[in-house]
């Protein structure tokens, strides 16, 4: 006797413009906010920068989970996005596990160094992962280099100054040369005929300065960037929510907060027009949040 099946059950398509809310200290998950663009451009984008206790590359471990959780708290109430991006490695290295806990219901996609890839490619063996001191200081970006690195020669290298040159430059305070090549001069290395063909960039900000690493660099280099891979995630993560990916309509500006509360000048407003953002007409009562 034939058996009935029931039929497959379908999960409905949403066709609303998903809302996605990107996260980090300052404006280094611009670099991840546009790789979703890319992706979703019928998305409604919400940025939220720290910026008022930024940076986070050396606060202690204990301060940047409950400082992270308080940040996001009422954005995730106020605005429930249908994803949540830490565009921070230096968070999202210790974060993501309690972030999760206190929002079992928003899927969140974290940030961590692009090792595996990087490791992968390397012809000469030799990789160095440019990262905030944290960063660079975790088990977890460790444990990264164990499981995904054995066969190569790693440089970890952590870097107290560059997060805060990028974030000046994208400010319009120009790019110091002298500092910057001082601070990736470490990632480069030469070891008995060897050298360094691939640099993880572990830190969100670092892209924003990708075109001037390049043109100090002692010799050419792969960078590895994750912000395409983090956007693809959030992406696939919509997906099984059930968001189609045409879903939505190019939309008007999307709101960027800012923890100081402070109103963005001239050139921080012309960088956030580039990626379709305004700052929110009210910030109160949300921010400032100042520590
Ligand atoms: N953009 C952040 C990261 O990816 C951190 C910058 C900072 O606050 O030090 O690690």
């Amino acid at each position: 006797m034939a058996i009935a099946r029931a039929p497959a059950k379908r999960l409905a398509v949403i066709t609303r413009a998903p809302d996605i809310l990107v996260f980090d200290s300052g404006l280094g998950g611009l670099t991840v906010l546009a790789e979703a663009q890319k992706l979703r451009a019928g998305a409604r984008y919400r940025y939220a920068a720290d910026d008022a206790v930024f940076p986070y590359g050396e606060m202690a471990g204990e301060k940047l989970v409950t400082r992270v959780g308080r940040v996001l708290a009422p954005l995730i109430a106020a605005r429930a996005p249908d994803v949540l991006i830490i565009a921070c490695n230096t968070a999202s290295t210790l974060v993501l596990p309690v972030l999760r806990a206190a929002h079992p219901d928003i899927p969140i996609v974290g940030t961590v160094p692009a090792i595996k890839p990087a490791a992968q490619a390397s012809r000469s063996r030799m990789i160095s992962v440019l990262a905030t001191p944290g960063t660079a200081a975790r088990d977890y970006t460790r444990g990264l280099i164990e499981s995904f690195a054995g066969h190569c020669r790693v440089t970890l290298v952590g870097s107290p100054n560059l997060a805060g040159l990028a974030e000046v430059f994208m400010r319009g305070g120009g790019a110091d040369e002298a500092a910057i090549a001082r601070e990736i001069a470490p990632c480069f290395v030469e070891r008995d005929g060897r050298r360094t063909d691939h640099i993880v960039l572990a830190c969100t900000h670092y892209p924003l300065l990708l075109d001037i690493f390049r043109r100090l660099a002692p010799w050419e280099v792969e960078w590895v960037d994750s912000a395409p891979a983090i956007a693809r995630r959030a992406d696939a993560l919509l997906h099984g929510g059930g968001i189609a990916a045409g879903a939505g309509a190019p939309q008007g500006p999307g709101e960027a907060w800012f923890t100081s509360g402070h109103a963005p000048d001239a050139a921080l407003l012309r960088l956030l027009a580039r990626f379709n953002l305004v700052p929110p007409r009210a910030v109160a009562p949300l921010f400032p949040l100042k520590d």
